[in-house]
């Protein structure tokens, strides 16, 4: 057992647009502890097999260089070297490059150090598909956030609307599904909640109710 492994950890696990990003951000933040958006590794990956075709994806994986930080707003911010890609690595196209190779099992492995080392104190909150089962297994609270596969489309579609970007609601209903799909469906670390994970829906449930929840579930973790 290494010290890092005595660090706490919290792990959100879900499906695309359920919500967990916001949540888990807000759960760090109450907690002042660090944050891992996993899912940005697969994107920046997912950019640059769009960027490089003929590159197998593992290898961009291996020679990643990426690095987070904050806008004076306080909002999340990635790096790709010296380009900032927060906006880029967040299009559709981006999304289903994503998605595709994250079902590559050499991708997943040569992102499994990088997630790890996260885990700093005083604690880590980490947000992603395969938390709770692989990356963080031993984590002492583990949540998988839920919502109907609707209410995430038009979750999505009220985001780029107000971010003023044309959004069709039945165009990201299907993009979601085939997510989902291949998400659940692939081999190497598929979408799935732990088996000691909380299970949240918050199809009808607030950000912030949702965050209280884990909070207080948390506070019964420490004090158990
Ligand atoms: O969470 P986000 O939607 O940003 O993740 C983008 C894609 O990366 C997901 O659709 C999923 O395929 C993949 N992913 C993953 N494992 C993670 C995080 C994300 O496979 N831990």
């Amino acid at each position: 057992m290494s010290s890092a492994d005595c660090i706490p950890v919290i792990t959100v696990d879900g499906p695309s647009g359920s919500g967990k990003g916001t949540v888990a951000l807000a759960v760090a933040q109450a907690l002042g502890w660090n944050f891992l958006d996993s899912g940005a590794l697969y994107r920046v990956v997912g950019l640059l097999s769009l960027r490089n075709p003929g590159v197998p994806p593992a290898q961009l994986a291996d020679a990643i260089d990426l690095h987070f930080d904050k806008a004076a707003d306080g909002t999340p911010r990635v790096w790709l070297g010296s380009e900032d890609v927060s906006l880029s690595i967040r299009s559709e196209a981006v999304s289903q490059a994503a998605s595709r190779v994250a079902a590559d099992p050499a991708v997943r492995a040569a992102l499994v150090k990088a997630q790890r080392d996260f885990r700093q104190a005083p604690g880590l909150v980490a947000d992603g598909r395969d938390m709770g089962t692989v990356i963080f297994s031993d984590a002492g609270l583990k949540i998988f956030l839920t919502a109907s596969v609707e209410e995430r489309a038009r979750r999505r579609h009220k985001q780029l609307i107000e971010k003023g970007q044309s959004a069709n609601l039945d165009d990201l209903l299907r993009d979601i599904g085939d997510r989902d799909r291949r998400d659940r469906e692939r081999s190497a670390a598929p979408l799935r909640a732990a088996e000691d994970a909380l299970v949240i829906d918050s199809t009808a449930v607030d950000v912030d109710s949702v965050v209280q929840q884990i909070l207080s579930q948390r506070a019964l973790v420490a004090s158990g």
